[in-house]
């Protein structure tokens, strides 16, 4: 007779507790992660890593920096926000947040206990990495994953997305149909 489901999950959690890692096995062993970004915009490279990331965790959440430091911004935070949650309000396990200060605090109130980032190339290697290790340092129990998005979008980012667009290039198969919209409306003619 083998043990009890019961007693394997108070061992588990004995376990867990002794490796310090009590505080995220508490929500009964559900993945909860952070995709964390600016998302000025949301483009399909973001939208393909959401997918790929939806598929491994039990629930992401997509967190939208409010303060970011990166110039002026396209698109305000609430109007980033809506047009993450309709291009993944087919997917039942994507949630969509802000958060502004730092990314640990965040995912600790939320929970979660991973961080997803998405590497295109070496290039986005060594800034990322850095990150990974300074949240490393703040919270030793958060994990960062690192996933690639398809091939075809190591290219695609949203700073140059917005350069293009500002300069009235065709930037129409590289974001959501509901991105091309509301650029659409940001500057009738462009896109
Ligand atoms: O889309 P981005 O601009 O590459 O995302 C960067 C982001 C938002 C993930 C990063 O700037 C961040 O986490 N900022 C929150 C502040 C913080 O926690 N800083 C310490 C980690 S280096």
């Amino acid at each position: 007779m083998g043990h009890s489901a019961n007693a394997l999950n108070a061992q588990h959690r004995a376990k867990f507790r002794k490796r310090g890692w009590g505080r995220y096995a508490l929500c009964a062993m559900q993945t909860k992660a952070i995709y964390p970004g600016t998302f000025d915009p949301l483009t399909n490279g973001h939208l393909d890593l959401i997918m790929r990331g939806a598929k491994i965790v039990d629930e992401l959440v997509v967190a939208i920096l409010r303060n970011s430091e990166k110039g002026t911004p396209l698109f305000t935070v609430p109007e980033r926000e809506e047009m993450i949650r309709e291009a993944t309000a087919g997917y039942g396990n994507v949630t969509v947040a802000t958060f502004d200060g730092l990314l640990v605090d965040f995912a600790r109130q939320q929970g979660a206990k991973a961080v997803l980032r998405g590497i295109r190339a070496i290039s986005d290697y060594e800034y990322e990495l850095q990150m990974a290790m300074m949240n490393r340092k703040l919270d030793p129990e958060l994990e960062t994953l690192f996933m690639m998005p398809g091939e075809k979008y190591t290219y695609v980012s949203s700073r140059l997305i917005k350069g293009v667009f500002e300069l009235g290039g065709d930037v129409s198969s590289l974001v959501p149909p509901n991105v091309v919209e509301r650029l659409k409306r940001k500057a009738p003619g462009k896109v």
